[in-house]
């Protein structure tokens, strides 16, 4: 499937955290979709999607000036925007007692002060255009809480914040914002996260009704579908939970087993 049929301009996708992960495929997937790509990352992405027409931004996205140079830089390579995923994140795993407040803010500027600021710049020019379609990535932790993640936590309950505001705001203009969120998902921040010992595979694998993590591939697919608005046009202000019935399901640990 190709997005953009001959003769109609190249359809644009902007994706933060690019380099590995649930960025890479999902950076991958809306280039087979004939996207072409913005890659941010602080880390270089020149292995992903290699033959897409696509521009590298490299830089961190704290850095309120490098956002504004992200946003200018797409708009002269090809003039708009169609997509924005604001994907990176950063996890923090600490009882809440020893979080200090650089720590706390530090989580809330990459996951959700970046976000915010990434929607405000590209949802311009999608608000010019009369189209868009914006996915944030939160997590089942902004839908319920999990000991000794205050930062994160927070932060991904105010993305889903943030999605539905911006979804009230701009779906009358045409611009779409949702948000996406995994349960757990095997790449680099799963395997940090459970070398600083606070998890093993087993611990999650018991309490997804499904019997496994996600893949990026999962989570790269409900992104697509998202930004696609053949697929999706009028969905707007939704949280997509993909996490395998993780928070559906209320049963208590033998009983869920017993259903494997
Ligand atoms: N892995 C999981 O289990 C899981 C579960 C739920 C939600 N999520 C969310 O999915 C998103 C992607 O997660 P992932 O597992 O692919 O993470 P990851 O750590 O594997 O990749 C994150 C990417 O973001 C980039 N990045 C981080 N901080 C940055 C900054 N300040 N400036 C520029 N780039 C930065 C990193 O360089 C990296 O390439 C995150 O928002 C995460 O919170 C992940």
């Amino acid at each position: 499937m190709n997005f953009s049929p001959a003769g109609d301009p190249a359809k644009v996708a902007i994706i933060t955290g690019a380099a590995q992960g649930i960025g890479r495929r999902t950076s991958e997937l809306l280039a087979e979709a004939g996207f072409g790509l913005a890659l941010i990352d602080r880390q270089s992405c020149a292995h992903v999607a290699p033959s897409a027409d696509r521009e590298e931004l490299q830089g961190d996205l704290t850095d309120e000036m490098f956002l504004a140079r992200c946003v200018d830089a797409v708009q002269q390579r090809w003039g708009r925007a169609d997509v924005l995923v604001n994907n990176a994140g950063i996890s923090l795993i600490a009882p809440a007692e020893t979080v200090d407040a650089s720590a706390f803010r530090r989580v809330l500027e990459v996951n959700l002060v970046a976000p915010f600021l990434l929607a405000k710049g590209f949802g311009a020019l999608m608000l010019r255009q009369g189209e868009g379609s914006i996915i944030n990535i939160a997590s089942i932790a902004g839908l319920t809480g999990i000991a000794d993640r205050s930062a994160y936590n927070a932060s991904k309950h105010g993305l889903i914040g943030l999605t539905r505001t911006l979804a009230a705001e701009w779906g009358g203009h045409g611009v779409r914002v949702n948000a996406v969120c995994p349960g757990w998902v095997k790449t680099e921040m799963d395997h940090v996260d459970q070398a600083s010992a606070a998890y093993v595979d087993a611990d999650i694998i018991e309490r997804v009704p499904m019997g496994r993590f996600a893949s990026p591939d999962d989570i790269a697919h409900a992104v697509l579908f998202l930004a696609e608005p053949r697929q999706s046009g009028f969905i707007n202000g939704h949280t997509l939970t993909v996490d395998g019935g993780w928070t559906a399901d209320g049963s208590w640990q033998s009983l869920r087993l017993m259903h494997r």
